[in-house]
């Protein structure tokens, strides 16, 4: 029976409450493929920073490389600036170990209502891939003048040739194997120096894929096609911010941010991947025992897929429609049921 080793980061609030139910799921799907997971877990949040004054340890890294794969629940708490739990984890993970793919699926669950109206769960079915590593989301620039009214702040934005290419490469891939269909996000009318390239190199990298069709639009108005003609689209390949809008905007068409996973991949499995519900930790449900576990549960299933047993990550997911169409709902999606109950319901059905 093959093994995998699994790091398990539950980290802050409802982090710690979905993270068990993922697990559940996990053990379930393991019992039913033959897969089986060998679990440690890393106390590593924003509690562990209030006491020691870091996220994790400073061999942090270190201590991951010897994992198949990451689970992480969310960090952030009330108390520690954002930023500060962002650059103290998530961002030294995915960019140590070139975790350059964001995967982020889009897809309506039958029994999971959409606020879009008249849309059905064949209509709202696509795949986000979102740069992970450069872009906007760049360390380099500076502050000048603090508290003078000269104050300044630079921020550079960095696209490279092989960054770029490898991410849409990964995108024109996973389209030959869903819709064949790929668009792109750009901003080459307002944004003159990054987003030509950008458009350069999608137009390059889709002269290898004849049997893909591709189309490309501005942010804004892809942003108004998610809401308006969500049926667009198949895979669409987005630089790190761009992505990062889209891949909420998705799920909030799809049944909210309870449900939205994603999976931070380094394809060419020299480190491990990270998989991670979209949420964060809601300080403001954190201890009720209410917050949805799909969203950490499909992030299980992306995991199932990525240690090479897609039949048991599609198992997964269709039990989490099975339990959506008839089983108990937590209340973001309009049921009464707790966490535990869910992620119970789940397991019973894969
Ligand atoms: N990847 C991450 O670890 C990650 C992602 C986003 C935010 N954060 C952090 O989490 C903290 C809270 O951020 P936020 O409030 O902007 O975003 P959030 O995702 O934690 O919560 C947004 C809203 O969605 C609700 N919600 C989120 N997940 C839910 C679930 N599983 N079930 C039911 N309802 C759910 C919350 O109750 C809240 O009303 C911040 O510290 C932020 O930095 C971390």
């Amino acid at each position: 029976m093959p093994t995998f080793k699994i790091a398990v980061i539950p980290g802050d609030g409802i982090g710690k409450e979905v993270i068990p139910e993922g697990l559940r799921v996990l053990e379930a799907a393991g019992r039913k493929f033959g897969l089986s997971f060998e679990l440690t877990h890393f106390d590593w949040s924003c509690e562990r920073y209030a006491k020691t004054g870091r996220l994790m340890p400073e061999d942090g890294l270190d201590q991951l490389m010897k994992f198949d794969n990451i689970l992480l629940g969310a960090v952030g708490y009330p108390g520690v600036a954002d930023h500060v739990s962002l650059w103290g984890l998530l961002i030294p993970i995915r960019r140590g170990f070139d975790q350059y793919v964001n995967l982020r699926p889009v897809r309506l669950f039958r029994g999971v209502q959409t606020p879009l109206a008249n849309r059905a769960p064949e209509e709202i079915d696509f795949v986000v891939i979102r740069e992970n590593t450069e872009g906007e989301y760049s360390s380099i620039g500076g502050r000048m003048f603090g508290g003078t009214e000269h104050e300044m702040a630079v921020q550079e934005t960095v696209f490279t040739r092989r960054g770029v290419d490898r991410v849409m490469r990964y995108a024109f891939d996973l389209a030959q194997k869903r819709k064949k269909h790929v668009t792109s996000a750009t901003k080459s009318n307002g944004i003159i120096h990054t987003m030509p390239f950008w458009d350069e190199r999608f137009a390059a990298v889709k002269q290898d894929y004849a049997d893909v069709r591709t189309d490309q639009f501005h942010i804004d108005i892809l942003t108004a096609h998610f809401v308006r003609n969500p049926d667009w689209f198949d895979v669409v390949v987005g630089s790190n911010l761009f992505g990062d809008i889209l891949s909420d905007l998705g799920p909030a068409i799809a049944g909210g941010i309870g449900i939205a996973p994603s999976a931070n991949l380094n394809p060419e499995r020299k480190f491990p991947s990270m998989f991670e519900p979209v949420h964060g930790s809601a300080p403001d449900i954190a201890g009720r025992n209410i917050a949805n576990p799909i969203g950490t549960i499909w992030s299980v299933a992306l995991m199932l897929d990525h240690v090479g047993s897609p039949q048991a990550g599609r198992a997964v997911e269709d039990a989490i429609e099975k339990v959506c169409e008839s089983g108990p709902k937590t209340a973001d999606l309009g049921g009464k049921a707790s966490t535990q109950e869910m992620g119970k319901a789940i397991a019973d059905a894969v």
